[in-house]
């Protein structure tokens, strides 16, 4: 566990970095940038470019020597910094096909992984001007105030989030058949495009449950420390412990898990 006063440095900087990268999202939101693609579907704007950019400043600046895993890339580990047991996990814009389509729902999230445990964690919506936090064993938090996962019992009375990897089309491991079978039996399943905010959402009791594949660390790293610290239990589809660099998320309330395993489990059962 880092110092009281190490704690604190940590989260105001991430916090000042999270809302400096959600201030050139903002200001760059709904204006003509340059897209480019970096797979058929998978997109990186300028936007992302930028905002990881001043996100990586703002945190180097502070600490010279810790690690850093940005999405983008834009972060090369310094010499310092080889061994060190901080990394910094950036996903500097989730939802970048939303903000490319001026659709406005999108983040910056910022993980600080310490010898392999999540201890911090920073999801800023800028548009809406929200910001999520979580430090290990401290709960969770939305603009300061603790926030708690929701009570629904059921998945017939619950809503669902998920998304789809960038690469559905090619790989017959997608989500299609798992989105068919909780759309069938949930009161209702979104997709709003940005992993990190699912999650937190999930944190707070918007939705009552969230499972997505082939997540990146970027996208998880903050908002699975922010939804356990506000009561989410967080598996994989076989209700194994999670860990960032896994392939599968589920993260519900608790109280619908076992229903959304079984559920997540039907394709397999069937095509063995
Ligand atoms: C994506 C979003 C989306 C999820 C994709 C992610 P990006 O991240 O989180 O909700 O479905 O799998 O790759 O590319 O917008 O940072
Ligand atoms: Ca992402
Ligand atoms: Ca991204």
């Amino acid at each position: 566990m880092p110092s009281k006063t190490d704690q604190r440095i940590f989260r105001d900087t991430a916090i000042k970095a999270a809302k400096a990268g959600g201030k050139v999202l903002r200001g760059l939101f709904a204006k003509e940038i340059r897209i480019e693609y970096k797979g058929e579907r998978n997109l990186v704007t300028e936007a992302d470019r930028a905002a990881e950019a001043i996100v990586i400043r703002t945190l180097r600046k502070q600490f010279p020597d810790h690690r850093f895993l940005a999405e983008e890339g834009g972060a090369q580990d310094s010499a310092g910094s080889v061994g060190s047991v901080h990394k910094w996990i950036i996903d500097p814009l989730d939802g970048t096909t939303n903000f490319a389509h001026s659709y406005p729902t999108f983040c910056v999230s910022i993980g600080l992984e310490i010898r392999g445990e999540i201890a911090l964690g920073v999801v800023y919506d800028p548009l809406r001007e929200e910001m999520f936090l979580a430090e290990e064993g401290r709960g969770a938090t939305l603009n300061g105030r603790p926030i708690h996962v929701s009570k629904t019992e059921k998945l017939k009375a619950s809503l669902l989030v998920t998304g789809f990897a960038y690469d559905v089309r090619e790989d017959l491991t997608n989500n299609l058949d798992h989105f068919t079978h909780v759309s069938l039996r949930a009161q209702g399943v979104r997709r709003t495009g940005s992993a990190a905010l699912d999650l937190c959402y999930v944190a707070c009791g918007r939705f009552d449950g969230f499972w997505e594949m082939k997540l990146a660390p970027w996208d998880t790293a903050a908002a699975f420390l922010i939804a356990t610290e506000a009561g989410a239990t967080v598996t994989d589809f076989n209700n194994r412990p999670y860990n960032i660099y896994l392939k599968e998320i589920l993260a519900t309330n608790g109280r619908i898990h076992r229903e959304m395993v079984e559920v997540l489990g039907l394709k397999r059962r069937s095509r063995p």
